[in-house]
């Protein structure tokens, strides 16, 4: 995708010499809706001074269009030229085309919404040139540019025809807009597009390995370390979890490390670990899925993702901790050397689990890299991402991942963040009563509830992590409803989300 490029210019609207320029393409000014009393629309931040610019009526126009303020709606007015030897108009020499772009209330979430559509309404145009946002401070901003980025994303196609979409304009932002906060909102939608193109690659490009490769020439490329332990190291490595997964596929599993050491390092800096679920197609394995679940699991790699995006967004935003990715990459294929329900794994710490559904996959996989994390990568706080439950799903919709967690002070970083970054979090019980449910006969632990139980699904599945990550501080981070849209909606392209690139990053920006 073509990277979408911001300036801004500190001057006002009534007198800019920027708009005489050719080579913009269009004025964008914002309206929100009307309050009590009003007539219409009303122009907001540098739209008044635009009206006088351009000598017109503005809010009658808005009326004209329908224009009503909300959040996500753009009018495109183009203007009429004079005819050669008429008389001059009192816009000749400025943009002929007027974008009124609805802000909402003008806070944050609106504000992104409104970035998202203004991309697509100046798709393939040159330079435009905008007042929206101007009044808005650094959060709103940059919730503004976070907006444009990721609404001009487009997922990344195979088609031989048309030809690809037009790319994005470049955006000229009128007025005191923060530069830092300009800056950090395309750097944290630049990783939430990684995401969203590695999710959606399909299955037959994207074994283990390939994503691997993938995922070693983004942190190469961005100077960080990295290490690739094959089928023969995992092996030796005692990772029987990752292996059992990916043991049915004739593409053998990998997991990655991907590290993160900030230039400067401080007495406060912490090391995050994020751990993410990289199934690179899920059929569910012997206990296989039916057929109308299974056509969206080449995206159940999304955590593995995020987690990759995490760590490559950090070290663009110069985040001052030090984060590691750790991608545990495997596809639950189905095969005569699949695991099976009823087999007993040896996991990386020893523990011993009792397979009751090869379709819980994911759990096992984090299961492996959690122990590995807490036993060499020395974390002082330990975060999963995983498309882990169709329950999480079921309970909390496409709009909230579940987060789990024991330690109030991470709920809380990380639930602020996600409100911040327009990536919400709702806060899950850890139900002691329900650890019951994954005791077994025949191993240190069951791997799903026992026949009977009923309900919990996404909580259990927590439970069954939280065992690996030890005495670390923990985080669970339960996208399989968010991860995916069904539709494209505002600064969300309908498949995959790249959902927690953003909150993650923000959590990291903000950690004590
Ligand atoms: N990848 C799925 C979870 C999932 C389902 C993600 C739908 C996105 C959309 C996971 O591996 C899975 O199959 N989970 C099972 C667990 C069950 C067997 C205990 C589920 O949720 O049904
Ligand atoms: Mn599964
Ligand atoms: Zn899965």
């Amino acid at each position: 995708m073509p990277p979408t490029s911001f300036s801004v210019v500190r001057g006002s609207v009534a007198a800019t010499a920027l708009l005489e320029d050719d080579g913009v393409d269009a004025l964008a000014v914002a309206l929100a809706p009307a309050g009590e009393g009003d007539d219409g629309a009303q122009p907001r931040a540098g739209a008044t001074d635009a009206a006088v610019r351009y000598g017109i009526d503005l809010p009658d126009l808005a009326d004209r269009h329908d224009a009503t303020g909300a959040a996500g709606e753009v009018r495109t007015v183009h203007l009429p030229r004079a005819l050669a030897g008429g008389g001059a108009l009192p816009w000749a020499g400025l943009p002929s085309r007027l974008l009124l772009v609805g802000i909402g209330s003008g806070g944050p979430e609106d504000l992104r919404r409104s970035g998202a559509a203004l991309a697509r309404a100046t798709q393939g145009l040159r330079r435009v040139v905008t007042t929206v946002g101007s009044d808005a401070g650094p959060d709103g901003v940059r919730a503004l540019v976070e907006g444009f980025v990721l609404g001009a994303y487009r997922h990344p196609s195979r088609a031989t025809a048309p030809s690809p979409p037009a790319p994005p304009a470049e955006v000229v932002l009128l007025g005191r807009h923060a530069e830092a906060a300009v800056t950090a909102a395309v750097t944290a939608a630049h990783a939430t597009c990684t995401a969203r193109a590695l999710t959606v690659e399909p299955s037959d490009t994207k074994t283990p390995a390939w994503l691997a490769d993938r995922a070693v020439a983004l942190a190469r490329a961005a100077g960080l370390e990295t290490e690739v332990l094959d089928e023969d190291a995992l092996r030796a490595g005692g990772f029987g979890g990752v292996l059992a997964v990916g043991g049915g596929s004739a593409s053998p599993p990998r997991l990655v490390t991907v590290r993160y050491t900030p230039a400067e390092t401080s007495r406060t800096a912490r090391h995050v670990v994020v751990v993410g679920k990289g199934i690179t197609y899920d059929t569910g394995g012997i206990s296989i899925k039916p057929r109308e679940s299974m056509v969206a699991m080449k995206t159940d790699m999304a955590g593995a993702a995020v987690a990759l995006a995490t760590v490559l967004g950090a070290a663009a935003a110069g985040v001052r901790h030090r984060v590691t990715a750790v991608l545990p990459l495997a596809e639950n294929a189905v095969g005569a050397s699949a695991y099976r329900p009823g087999d007993v794994l040896r996991l990386y710490d020893g523990t011993t689990v009792e397979i009751g559904n090869t379709d819980a996959e994911g759990r096992i996989v984090l299961a492996d890299a959690l122990a590995y994390a807490d036993a060499r990568l020395e974390p002082d706080v330990l975060v999963d991402v995983a498309t882990l439950t169709g329950a999480a799903t079921l309970g909390l919709g496409r709009q909230h991942g579940a987060l789990y967690t024991s330690d109030d002070r991470l709920a809380r970083g990380l639930e602020a963040a996600g409100l911040e970054a327009g990536e919400r979090l709702w806060r899950m019980p850890l139900v002691p009563e329900y650890a019951e449910a994954i005791r077994s006969q025949v191993a240190d632990v069951r791997q799903v509830p026992v026949d009977g139980w009923t309900g919990g699904g996404s909580i259990t599945a927590a439970l069954f992590l939280q065992r690996f990550a030890g005495a670390r501080r923990w985080a669970h981070l339960d996208i399989a409803g968010p991860a995916r849209a069904t539709a494209a909606a505002h600064e969300v392209p309908e498949g995959a989300t790249g959902f927690g690139v953003r909150v993650l990053m923000r959590w990291l920006g903000q950690l004590r």
